[in-house]
C-alpha cells in the first residue's frame, strides 16, 4: 500500500517546452494543484536557478525527450542545482527522505521509433536528481504527445496518429492524478 501524501501547501512547476506541448501539461497541472487550494509559482529553468526547492512542499519538473533524453537546457539546469546542493551538504550517503518534501517528474514524448521507452529515460534521470536530495518522487508521468514539425513520426510511428495531443482528455486526466496523490 502506498503512504498517504500531504497536500502541499506550496508547489513549484519548473518546465522546459520548445513547441508547447510540455507547457501545456505544465499548466494543466497548476490549474489542478490550484483546485485543491495550493498556492503554485511556474518557472521556467532560466527563472528558477535562484529557488531553493526545499522552500516547497512538492516540486514539479517537466520537459520532453529529445533523442531519449532529457533537453540539453533541462540537464544543464538540474545539474547546477544538483552542484549547489551538494556544496551545501543536501546530498547525503544513502539519500535519507525528507519529511513532507514531495516531488513529480513529467516528460512529453511522441514515441515514433520505440514507443514509451524514448521517455522513461528522461523519467527517470530526473527522478535521481530528487531521490538524492531526499525529495520523495510521488510520480512520473508520461504523456503522448503531437511530434510539431514532422508529418510522418506523428502519423505513422509506433503509437499512432498523434494529431492534437496531448488532448482535453489527457490534460483533465492529469487533473484528476493530482486530486487523487492528495486528497486520498
Ligand atoms: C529535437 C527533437 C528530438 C526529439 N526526440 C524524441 C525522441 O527521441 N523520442 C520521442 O519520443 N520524442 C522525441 N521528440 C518529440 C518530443 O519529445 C515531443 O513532441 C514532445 O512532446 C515535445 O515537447 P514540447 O512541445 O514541450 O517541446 C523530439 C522532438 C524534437 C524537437
Amino acid at each position: 500500500m502506498k503512504a498517504e501524501l500531504t497536500k502541499p501547501e506550496t508547489s513549484l512547476i519548473i518546465y522546459w517546452s520548445k513547441t508547447g506541448n510540455t507547457q501545456k501539461v505544465a499548466y494543466a497541472m497548476k490549474q489542478g494543484l490550484e483546485e485543491i487550494n495550493t498556492h503554485v509559482t511556474v518557472k521556467k529553468p532560466e527563472e528558477a536557478e535562484n529557488l531553493d526547492y526545499f522552500d516547497y512542499d512538492l516540486v514539479c519538473v517537466g520537459c520532453p525527450s529529445h533523442s531519449w533524453h532529457p533537453p540539453e537546457q533541462m540537464t544543464a539546469y538540474l545539474k547546477k542545482k544538483f552542484n549547489y546542493y551538494r556544496e551545501n551538504g543536501k546530498i547525503r550517503l544513502g539519500a535519507p527522505k525528507v519529511a513532507g518534501k514531495n516531488a513529480i517528474v513529467f516528460v512529453t514524448y511522441s514515441g515514433p521509433h520505440t514507443g514509451i521507452a524514448e521517455a522513461t529515460p528522461v523519467g527517470k534521470d530526473i527522478a535521481q536528481y530528487f531521490d538524492h536530495i531526499g525529495f520523495n518522487v510521488a510520480a512520473e508521468w508520461y504523456v503522448l504527445s503531437e511530434f510539431h514539425g514532422s508529418k510522418e513520426a506523428n502519423r505513422e510511428g509506433r503509437l499512432g496518429d498523434l494529431r492534437g495531443k496531448p488532448n482535453a482528455e489527457q490534460l483533465q486526466g492529469i487533473k484528476d492524478s493530482l486530486k487523487q496523490l492528495f486528497t486520498m
